[in-house]
């Protein structure tokens, strides 16, 4: 058609209006339902926070305790899809291990997932935020080979998520304070970020009319790609890389400047942040004080800061406008917490499970909502006949 505008990436086209959050790309400004990032990583909780996105208002005390308390009593996992795990080889990515088991779930609430009756969405909303942690630890014990543990709902959230990963059977099990805050954090910081590939998939996926199971599983397989989520864990290999051939920072970022094999320095860079990621700037403070305070000294957190430093003074990145985004330092937390490398973007889901449900139910409200269908140009064969027509 004549008026369409061939938009690659979708860089300038809007798909839709939305009331959650917030992006000042060159301010650096990242607010949710209003609230400044900075406030709410400081004296927030992931579940309030998780209310903040799908509701719109900071909920009252009572509201607060009810949401958990009801999250509590919905962490149990069917017996029967614990036996999903072991169809899977324990190399599998735990991403991929997550997406299958979340679209598993689905077949467990058949006849109770239809988007249109409020009581089915409140419940699975619900279902979600309780079960996908627990989903997330098995596929960490399938990895190691370890035994699941029940989830303890004499825990918080993220006591009960630290304890289904690190705890084993038959041990107390006590997790760390300063490691429960700083996860805390971290998954304050994911929670949302507007229209990104993943949340822009649950949307198209939702649009079509699909219930929160699968359109969030959708939303799990964007996210692990290494542009998106992935980023994470592609940092610590990057990371790793650098450290174990000897090559020198500098000369890596020589290799990147020079697109030598498509080589990028990953955690760097944004689509939307042009001066600064504002949750890079929160992760970075973290990354010293929590490894200080784990006691771990890695030289790979040496290694990044090097690395950017070099980075930021080069005048590709300057020019360019890339700077370290949410990803660069992530890693280097999540590693002194014990979580192995390939556990990094399922956390980074778990956070982001809250903006992901938000933006299902605000297209799902929105009386304006149609079907995701892009335009294309088409650029192929002109009519041609069969061979012999
Ligand atoms: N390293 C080296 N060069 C880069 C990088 C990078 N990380 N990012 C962008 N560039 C270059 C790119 O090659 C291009 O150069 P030129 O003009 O010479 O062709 C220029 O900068 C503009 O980049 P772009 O690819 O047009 O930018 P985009 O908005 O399409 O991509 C991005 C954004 C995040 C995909 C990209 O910066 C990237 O691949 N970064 C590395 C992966 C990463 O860290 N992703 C996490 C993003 S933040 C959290 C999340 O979403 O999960």
């Amino acid at each position: 058609t004549g008026h369409t505008a061939l938009d690659y990436g979708f860089v300038n086209t809007a798909a839709t209006k939305s009331a959650i959050t917030f992006i000042d790309g060159d301010e650096g400004i990242l607010r949710y339902r209003g609230y400044p990032i900075e406030q709410l990583a400081k004296n927030s909780s992931y579940l309030e926070v998780a209310w903040l996105l799908i509701y719109g208002e900071l909920p009252t005390g009572d509201q607060l305790g009810e949401f958990d308390e009801k999250i509590r009593r919905h962490t149990l996992i069917h017996e029967d899809l614990k036996h999903f795990f072991s169809a899977l080889p324990h190399t599998a990515h735990p991403m991929s291990v997550l997406s299958s088991a979340v679209s598993a779930l689905s077949t467990y609430y058949e006849g109770q997932s239809d988007p249109h009756n409020p009581e089915h969405v409140e419940l699975n909303t619900i279902r979600m935020l309780a079960k996908l942690p627990v989903l997330a630890a098995y596929a960490h014990k399938k990895s190691i080979g370890q035994a699941f543990l029940y989830p303890d709902n004499s825990l918080s959230f993220v006591d009960n998520f630290l304890k289904l990963n690190f705890g084993v059977l038959s041990e107390e099990y006590v997790a760390n304070p300063v490691m429960s805050r700083a996860l805390e954090r971290l998954l304050i910081l994911h929670e949302d970020h507007e229209q990104n590939a993943s949340t822009s998939t649950v949307r198209l996926v939702g649009s079509t009319g699909a219930n929160q199971f699968s359109s969030i599983s959708a939303g799990i397989n964007a996210l692990y790609g290494p542009l998106h989520g992935g980023a994470n864990e592609a940092v610590l290999d990057m990371l790793g890389k650098i450290r174990d051939s000897g090559e020198g920072v500098k000369r890596f970022v020589e290799r990147v400047k020079n697109k030598e094999d498509g080589v990028k320095l990953m955690g760097f860079g944004h689509r939307v942040y042009k001066n600064y990621d504002p949750r890079a700037k929160l992760v970075k403070e973290s990354a010293d004080e929590v490894l200080a305070e784990l006691g771990v000294k890695d030289p790979l957190l040496d290694l990044a800061k090097e690395l950017e430093e070099i980075a930021l003074n080069d005048e590709y990145f300057q020019s360019r406008r890339l700077y370290p985004n949410v990803d660069f330092y992530t890693g280097v937390i999540y590693k002194a917490m014990g979580f192995p490398t390939r556990m990094f973007t399922v956390l980074f889901a778990i956070g982001r499970l809250p903006g992901w449900l938000a933006h299902w139910n605000e297209l799902n409200t929105d009386p304006q909502t149609k079907i995701g269908r892009p335009q294309q140009l088409y650029t192929g064969a002109p009519e041609r006949n069969y061979p012999g027509m």
